[in-house]
């Protein structure tokens, strides 16, 4: 029997929803900035709060469900995806716009069964655009339905991706040289976003055709893998494989040809898996 998440979803909605007016309230006023993994990975009192505030609104209708929170995770709580229920959160993806006010910042919530993901939800808060999908019925913004560009060629491809937050020599070069390659193709041009989350929901809106990201994190993109797939993109590792959103590493595009050639041209650094952190 396959169980109906659509109750479960309509709440991860509602819930967004709150959460986008607390982001917004605190976006006009000056932060105080935290430090995380390095000193380009920022945290805000507003993440943290925003993430308790998600996670007890769900607990309390769903007390079984479990949960993968990113500033529970860097609070130090364990990373574990089990087949329980799963409630996967970014409470602000893009919290280094947040901290400058660039105005795309989002809330990312996830919700995996059998660690197989069930819907998605991003809601980009500043634009007020609300991305979801739910796994076999399509994915929509704002309730409209939205495809990929479906485009096959990366000579005519617009590229988005992030450079992250480190900072070491290899990470810099790698990612460097990466840029390089994939623009003397040519290809049309590379943008970037902030947010892992809204790059990913462009290429399911045709907005661009293909992302790609190394070192982000499985709250970032796992609602927003759903997704892309769901408007009928392709998301593969980059190294060619089936991608896995714990080994943070993606290429999310409007075709698998597009995909596998930029798998073909980029090359991957080093990071730890987010189930081994
Ligand atoms: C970050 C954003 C950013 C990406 C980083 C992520 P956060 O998430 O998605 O675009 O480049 O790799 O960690 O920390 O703002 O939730």
């Amino acid at each position: 029997i396959m169980t109906d998440w659509t109750e479960c979803m309509n709440y991860g909605i509602h819930i967004a929803r709150e959460a986008r007016e607390a982001i917004l309230h605190a976006f006009r006023i000056k932060k105080a900035v935290m430090l995380k993994s390095s000193p380009a990975d920022l945290v805000t009192e507003t993440d943290q709060r925003v993430e308790k505030m998600l996670i007890s609104a769900i607990h309390e209708k769903y007390p079984l469900h479990k949960f993968i929170g990113e500033e529970s995770v860097a609070a130090g709580e364990q990373l574990i995806l089990t087949d329980s229920p799963t409630w996967i959160i970014d409470p602000i993806d893009g919290t280094t716009n947040f901290v400058h006010r660039f105005p795309f910042v989002a809330i990312s919530i996830a919700f995996t069964v059998k660690k197989q993901t069930e819907f998605g939800i991003v809601y980009s808060c500043v634009e007020d655009r609300l991305y979801s999908a739910q796994r076999g019925r399509g994915a929509f913004c704002n309730d409209i339905p939205i495809t990929t560009s479906g485009q096959e060629d990366i000579t005519k491809s617009l590229l988005v991706t992030e450079i992250g937050s480190e900072r070491d020599e290899l990470a810099l070069s790698i990612m460097t040289s990466n840029l390089h390659r994939l623009l003397e193709i040519p290809i049309h041009g590379i943008r970037a976003v902030g947010t892992a989350a809204v790059d990913m929901c462009l290429i399911a809106t045709g907005g661009a055709d293909a992302y790609y990201h190394i070192g982000m994190h499985c709250w970032d993109i796992a609602a927003s893998a759903l997704i892309v797939c769901e408007a009928g993109g392709v998301v593969i590792d980059t190294n060619g494989s089936e991608f896995d959103m714990m080994a943070r590493r993606v290429i999310a595009a409007s075709s698998s040809s597009v995909a596998h050639r930029i798998s073909q041209v980029i090359r991957a650094f080093p990071c730890q898996r987010d189930d081994e952190l």
